[in-house]
């Protein structure tokens, strides 16, 4: 492998990109990693910011935040990050300024936690979701959303958009990935309506398209508008299955600026956009055996589709270019590679790649790549530091050599 070639301007990696007036200096993205690092409130903590003025100086050209809700009845995890209240905007702008200040582009990610959500959150109510569906991760079932509160979410999507904006982000990402609140209804499998809302391909986008719309109305046109699109609930030899890819043409008919996807829902993640290990042992015991020794036979059914051996969602982004995607795409899962990073924006693959694991792992790994030292990333995909988030702990790499398995 080429490990040192002469520092500079030879790679298509550091070459800038500049989306809807938004100038990105390389096309490394840091993927959006729910950080677990807020107040109860959902408020910006000093760590959060220290977290993200090192990624900063990690020379990423982009960083997108993990998950940050639209409503405080829409928060999945118990440190999540939050914009549902006005209050919360001066404290966010706080810390855009010192991410602005360590040489960093950033973009919040807005989302509702749908059918996905930490029971320890919603006791005493049910989580909701497009329909009632059994949840086979925390083993619940969610509860049917009714017109008027899919219409009172779309507004609060809305108003986040808004106060994103005046916090001083770069850009807004809306969340439809992950399983969350808009990937189950962009999903038939987990949309079984037959209303407005759902019934066809068309029906389960008009969510989506409702929210883009009160999304750009209160942003304005020329403020950069990404999404994160749900292509399918399993992966199927690098195939989205069941396939939306309709979904990513309607999404830049509609005037997305740019496209992030990942396929896979909670329940299959270590298969499809967190593939890896399932280190069940990193739960501590708020979690009772029962439903930790059900993870651990999910694991292990797992492990033969865990592998992570290249980036895996290269066949789907190909499939979407082919299908006439031509807003700026990003592609992350799996890649630890300069080499793969490099050739997927060389050959027009991808126009961004997106790393999480390894810039948890290794924050500076963008920057050590430019200054020419182009070992691949040491991150394993142990995904320990996705299983300790259940644990409400702050994201980090756990990984060391004693702790693989
Ligand atoms: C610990 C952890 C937290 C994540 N949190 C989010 C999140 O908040 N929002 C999101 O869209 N994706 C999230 N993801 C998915 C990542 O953005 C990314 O798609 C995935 O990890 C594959 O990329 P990688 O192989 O570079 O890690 C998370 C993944 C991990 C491992």
């Amino acid at each position: 492998m080429n490990t040192n070639p002469p520092k500079g301007t030879d790679s298509a990696l550091f070459t800038p990109i500049v989306i809807n007036g938004l100038e990105i200096k390389n096309r490394i993205v840091k993927a959006p990693t729910m950080e677990s690092m807020a107040t109860e409130e959902g408020a910006p903590t000093d760590r959060l910011v220290k977290h993200y003025t090192r990624a900063a100086k990690g020379g990423s050209g982009l960083l997108m935040m993990g998950l940050c809700s639209v409503s405080r009845e829409g928060r999945a995890y118990p440190r999540e990050s939050g914009i549902y209240e006005d209050a919360l905007v001066p404290q966010w702008k706080g810390f855009t300024d010192s991410v602005h200040e360590a040489g960093g582009r950033i973009v919040m990610q807005i989302t509702h936690g749908g059918r996905q959500m930490d029971p320890d959150l919603i006791r005493g109510r049910k989580a909701k979701s497009a329909s009632s569906m059994p949840n086979l991760f925390y083993l619940y079932r969610s509860q049917r959303l009714t017109d008027r509160e899919i219409i009172g979410i779309i507004k609060e999507f809305g108003d986040a958009a808004a106060r994103v904006k005046a916090a001083g982000f770069d850009a807004v990402q809306i969340h439809a990935s992950g399983g969350y609140l808009l990937a189950g209804f962009l999903s038939p499998l987990t949309n079984l309506r037959n209303d407005s809302w759902g019934g066809d391909e068309k029906r389960r986008f008009h969510i989506f398209e409702e929210i883009y719309r009160e999304v750009r109305q209160s942003v304005g046109s020329d403020y950069p508008v990404f999404a994160k699109l749900h292509l399918g609930d399993f992966l199927v030899m690098g195939h989205p299955f069941p396939a939306n890819y309709a979904a990513a043409l309607r999404m830049q008919d509609l005037g997305v600026d740019a496209l992030e996807f990942a396929i896979g829902i909670m329940e299959t993640c270590t298969m499809t956009f967190s593939k890896g290990e399932m280190p069940v042992d990193v739960i501590d015991d708020h979690v009772g055996p029962l439903l930790k020794n059900y993870w651990k036979a999910v694991g292990l059914f797992y492990k033969p589709f865990s592998r992570v051996k290249k980036p895996y969602f290269r066949t789907a982004a190909l499939e979407l270019k082919r299908r006439g995607l031509t807003i700026p795409l990003l592609l992350a899962g799996g890649i630890r590679r300069f080499d793969d990073a490099e050739s997927a924006v060389r050959s027009g693959t991808a126009d961004l790649i997106g790393m999480s694991r390894p810039i948890i792992r290794e924050p500076n790994l963008p920057r050590r790549w430019m200054n020419g030292d182009r070992r691949e990333s040491s991150c394993v995909s142990c995904n320990r530091c996705l299983f300790d988030l259940i644990n409400a702990n702050p994201i980090r790499c756990h990984y060391t050599k004693d702790s693989s398995s």
